[in-house]
């Protein structure tokens, strides 16, 4: 996968011959005096359709017109950014996808874009525009014959006349790793299996200067990891608990711990799930995907801190060595765990992934992502994560970057009383909650006993918000790549 060429431009260099111009516009302030100097006629045809209420400049409203003799570009896309007092940074991310889409369908190549005739982009509003513009332009055509040669955007021209390379290079950069997490959920668990997680994690440390380690089922039994031993048992196809070290800032910078659920493919095992939109179940590795995606824009921006990252993956099927309801597991911290459904297996593998990154590494923060539970999208359907915490302040944090990047997550409640759910009469505790009760909270509280006394961890739940049924401007169908922005505003944060 290659991104485009992105390049600022200053309005005085304005580009020729471009095969699109884009150029957003608000509902409710006309068009700006300079874009009517710049280009009279096509401001001509835009009034009438203004007039005509054929197009209303509403948020991704989006028309395509013909300026004839113009030197600039072949065509140019007017993209609504809707009512200017409402407007955020995500509006242009949503307007830029819009433009984007409509860029594909025209299968052209090269495109400059301006903000509205604002002279002067803040960088901001130039990151969410570079990853507008990569997010809405992503396909994913790896197993599609191509039915013509285009292979999408190449070369993209921002005209503004304030500094914004920086801005938009880091808006580049943190879509590639949404594009990571959005390629690795929509490969299938037979391509995309542990090794596969593996193996992109070993390019990631090459390219980012850090410790990889991974354990593989003959180590899973010495290290004590019963709970990704008990799931992967009935998969042949070999487990991998996957380690990455990135030490970026020294023994004096912060350090972020990072787990996700890598469950390559999620038939429920012996507590089979029904067949139909079981294909579904290959994006149980979501989780590791976001972990991922991070990891790789965290090798490319090197940050000054650190960070320690898990991946346990697995399939969970039906061997005939299969872990089976009544088992009992012990994980890595020593707790013991009934099973009662082995469906509910990202907890077991998490467990271990929790306690041992809170054993062997002294965190600042852990942030774990899990397509965990079918409750999370009932509760908050496919626009915000559900967090859960031990440690307000951290999710606080959390919930802010959320609100900045729009990469959402809501909180549910965790009081220590849930834990009376998880109880079991002949384990520690046992890996579901009451039935048809609280299923997401319950699963916090499992995972809450696998985090160490004293570190701050947020638990986000990200089976909902991961993947989409029906795309919507800047997230396609399928799998969304949420998790990594939200993170890497985190990072940015604590440098
Ligand atoms: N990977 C699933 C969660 C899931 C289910 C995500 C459906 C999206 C749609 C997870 O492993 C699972 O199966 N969870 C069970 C837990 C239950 C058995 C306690 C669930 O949510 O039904
Ligand atoms: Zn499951
Ligand atoms: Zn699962």
């Amino acid at each position: 996968m290659s991104l485009f060429n992105i390049n600022a431009k200053s309005f005085n260099e304005l580009p020729e011959d471009q095969d699109v111009y884009i150029f957003g516009l608000f509902s409710d302030k006309g068009i700006p005096e300079a874009f009517k100097l710049a280009h009279p006629k096509l401001s001509e045809q835009i009034s009438l359709a203004l007039e005509n209420g054929e197009f209303k400049a509403k948020l991704n409203q989006s028309i395509i017109l013909y300026s004839p003799g113009c030197k600039t570009a072949k065509r140019f896309i007017a993209v609504g950014l809707g009512e200017s007092d409402k407007y955020t940074a995500d509006y242009l991310r949503q307007a830029a996808a819009t433009a984007a889409k409509r860029t594909l369908e025209l299968k052209v190549k090269n495109l400059a874009v301006e903000f509205m005739g604002e002279e002067f982009l803040n960088s901001e509003d130039a990151q969410a525009l570079a990853e507008g513009l990569v997010m809405g332009s992503y396909r994913f055509l790896n197993y599609k014959k191509a039915d013509d040669e285009y292979s999408g955007i190449e070369n993209v021209v921002v005209l503004s006349d304030s500094d914004i390379s920086t801005a938009l290079d880091y808006g580049m950069s943190v879509s590639a790793g949404v594009i990571l997490a959005r390629d690795l959920g929509n490969h299938p668990s037979n391509i995309a299996t542990p090794t596969y997680l593996a193996d992109t994690a070993e390019t990631i440390a090459k390219t980012g200067g850090m410790k990889l380690t991974i354990y593989e089922r003959e180590d899973f039994e010495k290290l004590g990891f019963g709970g990704i031993q008990g799931v992967a048992q009935g998969s042949d196809v070999p487990p991998k608990f996957i380690i990455l070290e990135y030490m970026g800032g020294g023994k004096e910078a912060k350090t972020l711990g990072l787990v996700g659920k890598g469950l390559t493919f999620d038939s429920g095992g012996i507590s089979i799930k029904p067949s139909a939109g079981m294909d579904e179940m290959k994006f149980d590795m979501l989780g590791g995907a976001a972990v991922l995606g991070i990891m790789s824009v965290v090798a490319e921006i090197k940050p000054k801190l650190n960070i320690i990252a898990i991946v346990p993956a697995t399939e969970n099927m039906n061997g005939g060595e299969a872990y089976k309801p009544g088992d009992i597991l012990t994980a890595y911290n020593g707790k013991t765990i009934e099973i009662l459904n082995t469906d509910a297996e990202g907890r077991l593998i998490l467990a271990d992934g929790l306690a041992y990154i809170t054993d062997k590494f002294e965190l600042d923060g852990l942030v774990d992502f899990a397509t965990l539970t079918g409750a999370v999208v009932v509760a908050l359907g496919h626009r915000y994560s559900g967090v859960m915490t031990n440690d307000q302040d951290f999710a606080d944090q959390l919930i802010a970057v959320g609100e900045k990047t729009q990469d959402r997550v809501w909180q549910m409640p965790l009081d220590d009383e849930y834990a009376e759910d998880i109880k079991s009469k002949i384990a520690d505790i046992k890996n579901t909650g009451a039935a048809r009760e609280a299923g997401t909270i319950a699963a916090g509280a499992f995972l809450r006993e696998f985090v160490k006394e004293g570190t701050a961890w947020c638990h986000v739940d990200i089976a909902g918000s991961g993947w989409l049924k029906k795309g919507r401007s800047y997230q396609p169908e399928g799998p969304t790549g949420a998790g990594v922005r939200l993170i890497m505003e985190l990072i940015r944060s604590w440098e």
